[in-house]
């Protein structure tokens, strides 16, 4: 059958807007990418072949237009109308009221928070498009709304009015906005504050081509000539342009009396931040269409209609200061003191501001007076700094170059976002932290110091540092909640016992930053002594294996840190051996199980497996998990699994704890 090309164009364009249908509006796509791709590239072809059958409602027409030098005035036939602010039980009392009637149907409905827009459609094709402007006259944006992919360039469907002027809501899915946040923070681009200005300002492109870019979605909530569709009630004339190919929000309902209309609002409310798009409110609506009209108006308003807000989730207020807290870890958080402001429901008097580069970023001053966002459960956000409200008085926030809390030097080691207190072991903001880590059972092993505990040596102010742990004895511990002569004893026992520790352990029990238990290790074989380690300049760091320049960097300026320094004098004091083990650990590179890979499996008698783990690595070996054909020796104790058997059919050497010992005292 030989097809006229125009017949071809008009089925092309129809199946091409039924899959946008399908994909922008109804969330369900129709068809693979890849046959969307060919149908627009056959269509693109015949038009190309054909210039005299395109036309402006044509799918590959959608961001056709050049770009213009200004936007054109567009006078309103309706205006578009502002709505009062009332809640649920003023709105159904004045309806009641007026229309001398009881259980009032009312169309519920999101208030979306974007722009509102009119789209007019003559014979089914879209012809205009406006912004609100002042409600008389706004401006044309037809050309930059054709690119919005969920409004159809035509209607489908039967009885199609000649003339069809809808009104909605033109947002950025939140989703979509936060791409878009990040694609332009990549690009160096100025970033958008919210979706609504990042919607405004694709929306008021004088370049379509600029608008196309930006994953704009529209939601129609009202016809301004409904007559045209000759319905009696706004919620069927919204189903009507639904069916006709016009999205609508999903959320929209049809409730009655003020009690429906509470219950919508409330539902919504806790919907509220699951929701695709933002939204400041509801709006509620008169189903009738000739209640409405009896209803009438208001000032600039309509009687038969309102929105009842949620509290606003962003408000404007004053930085009075930022301060910088210290974490746990040591972290230095900038953090905006506000002038006390109410917003997403509760009274927010200060922001965290991340890191130095984000107040960057943000150009955010002290001073200034910003905007500040909190939605839901989300802790509170400075979102932008009003640029315009700036006096010239607003003071640069610079970091610290010492610690807020303690005093010690503060870094920022390259690549990282986030600067630093060095005075790791010293700093009070730092003690909890270090000590759990310090008595941690990879560290010095001091079985008993758990959170509960070093909470309550720390606020009693027992325990100053890690090195006032020496100075414990069984009296001062058995008083703590908790704590029996028995434990108080055992704990004194582990202490003790931690002071013979291995050197590897002590120098990961500093917590100095990027030192993990391998570097730990590498650095005590390297060095044999803390005093020597600490002596090193980032050069000589820089020979121990994996160490670079950044974990080189971090070493020195934690040893350079005068605080940690007396901390370790103190350590030294209280009998915490800083030197290697001797031979074993110094020497490790003669011995007999030096480079080699060992295989622990079973029980082994006269060790724990940590223990084994251990006397290898001080011996210069390694201990892998599984074995393999890189496997030296497989350390076989009481009930081995199958490890063992693997070893054999490998041809793996397999020896008992006995031969580990004398291999590691070689
Ligand atoms: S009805 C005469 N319904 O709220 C009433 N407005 O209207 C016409 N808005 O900026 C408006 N969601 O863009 C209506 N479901 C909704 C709405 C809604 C958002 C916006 C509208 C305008 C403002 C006041």
């Amino acid at each position: 059958m030989v097809r006229l090309p125009a017949e071809r164009i008009r089925a092309l364009r129809a199946e091409i807007e039924r899959h946008n249908h399908a994909y922008y509006v109804l969330d369900r796509p129709s068809v693979p990418d890849a046959e969307y791709d060919r149908l627009f590239r056959e269509l693109e072809e015949l038009e190309a072949a054909h210039p005299e059958l395109v036309s402006p409602d044509s799918p590959t027409q959608r961001v056709g237009a050049k770009p213009a030098t200004e936007l054109a005035e567009v006078r309103h036939r309706v205006p578009m109308l502002s709505i009062r602010n009332l809640d649920a039980e003023s709105f159904d009392r004045q309806c009641r009221e007026a229309l001398a009637a009881e259980g009032i149907a009312y169309a519920a409905e999101p208030k979306l928070d974007g722009l509102a827009v009119s789209l007019t459609y003559r014979e089914g094709r879209f012809v205009l498009g406006a912004t609100r402007g002042d409600g008389e006259t706004g401006e044309d944006v037809t050309a930059n709304l054709r690119t919005v992919r969920s409004i159809p360039l035509r209607l489908s469907g039967d009885g199609i009015p000649q003339e069809l002027e809808v009104r909605g809501e033109v947002v950025l899915c939140r989703a979509d906005f936060e791409r878009f946040r990040a694609a332009q923070a990549a690009a160096g681009e100025k970033e958008p504050v919210n979706p609504r200005n990042a919607a405004a300002g694709s929306l008021r492109q004088l370049d379509p081509r600029v608008t196309a870019r930006r994953p704009l979605r529209f939601f129609a909530y009202a016809v301004a000539n409904p007559e045209a569709l000759s319905l009696s009630t706004h919620s069927a004339t919204l189903d009507r342009i639904a069916a006709l190919g016009l999205p609508t929000a999903p959320e929209r309902r049809v409730v009655r009396g003020a009690d429906g209309l509470l219950r919508y609002y409330r539902e919504i409310g806790e919907k509220r931040d699951r929701l695709p798009y933002d939204i400041d409110g509801v709006v509620y609506k008169v189903d009738s269409l000739a209640d409405q009209a009896r209803l009438g108006f208001v000032s600039r308003a309509p009687r038969w209609a309102a929105a009842h807000k949620y509290p606003a989730q962003e408000e404007m207020t004053e930085v009075l200061a930022i301060e910088v807290q210290v974490g746990r870890t040591g972290a230095l958080t900038p953090v905006a003191r506000l002038k006390p402001v109410f917003v997403g429901g509760v009274t927010v008097s200060s922001a965290t501001l991340h890191n130095e580069d984000e107040v960057r970023r943000k150009d955010i001053r002290i001073g200034d007076i910003v905007i500040v966002r909190r939605a839901g459960d989300v802790i509170p956000e400075v979102v932008a700094a009003v640029a315009d409200r700036r006096t010239g008085r607003e003071r640069e926030f610079v970091m610290p170059q010492r610690c807020p809390v303690c005093g010690s030097g503060v870094m920022r080691l390259p690549g990282e976002a986030v600067a630093r207190c060095t005075g790791g072991l010293y700093c009070p903001a730092q003690r909890k932290q270090a000590i759990l880590h310090f008595a941690s059972r990879r560290a010095m092993d001091i079985a008993g110091l758990g959170e509960k505990l070093v909470d309550q040596l720390v606020e009693r102010g027992l325990v100053d540092s890690v090195a006032g742990l020496y100075g414990l004895d069984g009296a001062a511990l058995a008083v703590l909640e908790r704590m029996g002569d028995k434990s108080a004893r055992n704990i004194v026992e582990a202490l003790e016992r931690s002071k013979h520790a291995s050197l590897a352990r002590l120098v990961f029990a500093l917590g100095i930053r990027n030192v993990g238990e391998a570097t730990a290790k590498d650095l005590a074989r390297h060095f044999g002594s803390l005093a020597r380690l600490m002596a090193a300049g980032t050069n000589e760091l820089e020979q121990v294996p994996d160490v670079g320049p950044v974990v080189a960097e971090s070493i020195a300026r934690f040893f350079a840190e005068a605080h940690n320094r007396e901390v370790i004098e103190r350590l030294r004091r209280s009998g915490v051996r800083d030197e290697g083990a001797g031979a074993a650990e110094l020497f490790a590179a003669g011995s007999a199980a030096s480079g080699k890979v060992f295989v622990l499996t079973g029980t082994l008698p006269g060790m724990t497996r940590e223990e084994a783990k251990a006397l290898i690595e001080a011996a210069g070996g390694k201990v892998s998990t599984s074995v393999s054909g890189k496997t030296d020796f497989v350390v076989a104790g009481k009930d081995p699994g199958a490890k063992l058997d693997r070893a054999r059919s490998l041809g793996v050497r397999v020896i008992d704890e006995d031969a580990l010992r004398h291999m590691l005292s070689e």
